[in-house]
């Protein structure tokens, strides 16, 4: 298991990492007096020179910092591990709209799993420092990483484990514009995607070549394909015109997606094309970060099932690319529809967090029920051939910094397999609440349809 780290490196000079856990991780001081020239430059120009930008201080102050970093990026010769919870952190770079603003980048990931939030602060007497934060995860992308180095690590090893029986789970999280879509379905240029480069393709080819392969031919397997979106706790079908369908749960406590189409494909081919199909026709709006901006979770589902009869389930891989965590906490909006949406994105999240919390602890009670997201991949969270990975995607800039930092609690594997009882309870009470509610609107029909007409 990986241990939470908080103190890797240490920086000469001027600059220290903190050496105590984030909580009461303590600023790092540069004193205001540090003349501009006291940071001398790659480039060779001294700092009066330099085309100036927004924040300049704390770029230079950034700047420094890495050099003092050991940089040993992933590198797709290394070998990947397998693990049962697997959680990563991949940094998108600065896009063009950034870079003309001359947006600085307060994220850096050295490798390792490392990846580290140099947070600008500045003090009362207006002295600007930086926290500078440390984060461990199993594996950390950095900005160059292609979208091929990072299946590697993350999904590539679950689509063996569907061959021998798994339920295997790998989500995208993080804020808008972080590149969950870009990871998930595939890069984007302008407003069209090239599924063929996303993380859902790649899936869909090795589970192909598996399927040929001699290890797994005796299987006597085929392949199915459901795509599905959760908007508003309701879910609709990406692959038959978007039709609202019902989620049921029988008394066994299995969990159905009622009329959900389940495609037999042949070739990766077919998967790539339906991907693109099911992903035109998602819920999109448009946000300050992302002009094509997914506003629902969207799940494909690559099923293989047994040749027999009754077509027994054998494995299933669920790729979810998750909306945006920072309508969790964005509460600023009155807009009805918008505080619906920002409750239920909330909600599916922490439920999420708690379930595979349940995973890792190997316990019996997994809270599924706590959303309509959790209750269709309850399957994910049960049994010991469960497997997830949580991809979690940061956007560089220092506007982004409170959704960095929120995205990189979220995911801390630390928190992830320690049960926070406040959260647990709090969406509990909420989930109580919610059916008193049914039931007193029960009470009251039957009350005013059944009774007071005999009165
Ligand atoms: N690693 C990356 N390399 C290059 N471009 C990227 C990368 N990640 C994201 N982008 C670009 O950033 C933009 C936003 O990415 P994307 O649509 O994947 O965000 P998202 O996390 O899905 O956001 P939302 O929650 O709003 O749907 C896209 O134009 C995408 O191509
Ligand atoms: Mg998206």
């Amino acid at each position: 298991t990986q241990a939470r780290q908080t103190c890797m490196f240490q920086a000469p000079g001027p600059v220290s990492v903190p050496t105590l856990p984030l909580s009461q991780a303590n600023p790092e001081m540069i004193h205001p007096d540090l003349s501009p020239t006291a940071f001398p430059t790659n480039s060779g120009w001294s700092l009066e020179e330099k085309p100036s930008r927004p924040n300049q201080k704390f770029y230079e102050m950034i700047e420094e910092f890495r050099e003092t970093l050991e940089i040993s990026p992933l590198s797709a010769d290394d070998v990947a591990e397998p693990h049962r919870i697997c959680v990563c952190i991949r940094k998108r770079p600065l896009n063009k709209q950034e870079l003309n603003k001359k947006e600085i980048d307060v994220v850096s990931v050295p490798g390792k799993g490392v990846l580290m939030v140099h947070e600008p602060k500045q003090k009362v007497d207006l002295t600007k420092y930086l926290e500078n934060q440390t984060f461990q995860f199993d594996y950390s992308f950095d900005e160059t990483s292609t979208n091929d180095l990072v299946y590697k690590f993350t999904a590539k090893p679950l689509v063996q484990s569907i061959f021998e029986g798994s339920m295997a789970t790998c989500f995208a999280y993080g804020q808008t514009g972080s590149g969950k879509t870009h990871t998930m379905g595939g890069d984007f240029t302008g407003k069209q995607q090239n599924s063929a480069k996303g993380i859902y393709a790649l899936a869909a080819q090795d589970v192909f070549a598996l399927l040929n392969h001699r290890r797994y031919a005796n299987l006597d397997l085929s392949v199915y394909v459901s795509f599905f979106e959760i908007y508003n706790g309701k879910v609709y079908d990406l692959l038959n015109k978007k039709a609202k369908l019902r989620v049921l749960e029988d008394d066994r406590q299995q969990v159905q997606v009622v009329g959900l189409e389940e495609v037999y494909v042949s070739a990766a081919e077919d998967v790539i094309k339906m991907i693109q199909m099911g992903s035109a026709c998602r819920t999109s709006g448009q946000t300050s970060a992302n002009a094509n901006s997914s506003r629902s979770h969207a799940i494909l589902q690559i099923v293989l099932r047994r040749n027999d009869r009754a077509t027994t389930l054998h494995g299933k891989f669920s790729l979810v690319d998750l909306a945006g965590n920072e309508r969790g906490t964005d509460v600023s909006s009155n807009d009805r529809s918008t505080l619906v949406e920002t409750a239920e994105i909330n909600r599916s999240l922490l439920a999420l967090k708690e379930c595979i919390r349940s995973l890792g602890k190997n316990s019996d009670h997994i809270p599924f029920r706590m959303s309509t997201l959790t209750k269709v991949l309850r399957d994910s969270f049960i049994g010991d051939k469960s497997k997830t990975c949580m991809i979690a995607m940061v956007s560089p800039t220092m506007s982004s910094c409170e959704y960095t930092m929120n995205t990189l609690r979220y995911a801390d594997r630390y928190l992830l397999e320690s049960l926070d009882i406040s959260v647990y309870d709090a969406i509990s009470h909420v989930a109580d609440l919610e059916e008193k509610v049914c039931v007193e609107l029960k009470v009251h029909f039957v009350i005013i349809y059944i009774i007071l007409p005999f009165f």
